[in-house]
């Protein structure tokens, strides 16, 4: 089956080098446009989105990340989580401020800013346009909420650094749709599975091929990497949720 939105979406890569031209202010407001027209919880339309102009703000936004190149991004997006501005629409009584604060809201807000996030992604893939999404945003929430004068009932959820693509990276291959789509229920995987193998291998081919940071590495040695990672590095991330006033 084809159609011009699943060859875009088919072709998604993240890209991380840009060419100095901006985003003009129409191709932002299209992009934002896309982001309202995607599904939103409960059609409470819970997240709001912020472009990062300022260059001092955008210094320190490759600071948290340590993504210096977002700086030269045509455009840099952060997705937030928001509650704040349905509570001054809604009457100041036990049960909304109950709502407000709950983890279901809060997930709410997190779901909405996700989906937002992936519409603005595939909007402007559609134009021409790359991006990566960034939760590097989020190694040091605190200072990203003062950056961003968030109030309560707000919590930043992710960051997409967007522009015209100046590289155009090897499609990185995904799981066999075996191993991830099942069928009434769910499948164990057993770690000696072949097709398993089999998709291990394809990613240290993959990996072997790319253009740049050639690396010997599977998708199994990727994973225990990754999750051999100190996981207090984020933990702050809880207290700013309760700074922020949700979950009490
Ligand atoms: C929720 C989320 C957070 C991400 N955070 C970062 C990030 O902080 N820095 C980064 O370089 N890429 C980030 N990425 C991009 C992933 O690394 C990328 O999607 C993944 O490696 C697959 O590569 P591809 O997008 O080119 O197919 C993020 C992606 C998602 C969905």
């Amino acid at each position: 089956m084809a159609s011009p939105t699943l060859t875009t979406l088919q072709n998604h890569r993240s890209v991380r080098k840009f060419t100095s031209e901006p985003l003009t202010e129409a191709e932002v407001a299209t992009l934002i446009d896309a982001a309202q027209h995607a599904a939103t919880s409960t059609f409470s339309q819970q997240y709001s989105i912020i472009s990062i102009t300022d260059p001092a703000k955008l210094a320190v936004l490759a600071d948290i990340t340590g993504h210096h190149w977002l700086e030269s991004a045509g455009h840099y997006f952060v997705m937030i989580a928001d509650q704040y501005r349905n509570q001054s629409l809604a009457p100041n009584d036990d049960t909304t401020q109950a709502n407000l604060h709950s983890l279901d809201k809060l997930l709410a807000g997190i779901f909405d800013a996700t989906i937002a996030t992936e519409a603005i992604v595939t909007a402007g893939e559609s134009l021409g346009l790359g991006s990566t999404i960034m939760g590097s945003i989020l190694n040091d929430v605190p200072r990203l909420i003062s950056l961003l004068d968030l109030p309560e009932l707000t919590l930043p959820v992710l960051g997409i650094a967007i522009g015209h693509p100046a590289e155009q990276p090897e499609q990185k291959p995904r799981l066999p749709q075996q191993l991830m789509h099942f069928t009434n229920g769910y499948h164990v995987l057993s770690p000696a599975d072949q097709v398993l193998q089999s998709y291990d291998q394809l990613v240290t081919d993959y990996y072997h091929q790319r253009g740049t940071h050639q690396r010997d590495e599977t998708f199994t040695h990727h994973i225990a990497t990754e999750l051999s990672r100190d996981p207090q590095q984020r933990a702050g991330i809880l207290t700013s949720i309760h700074q922020q006033g949700w979950l009490h």
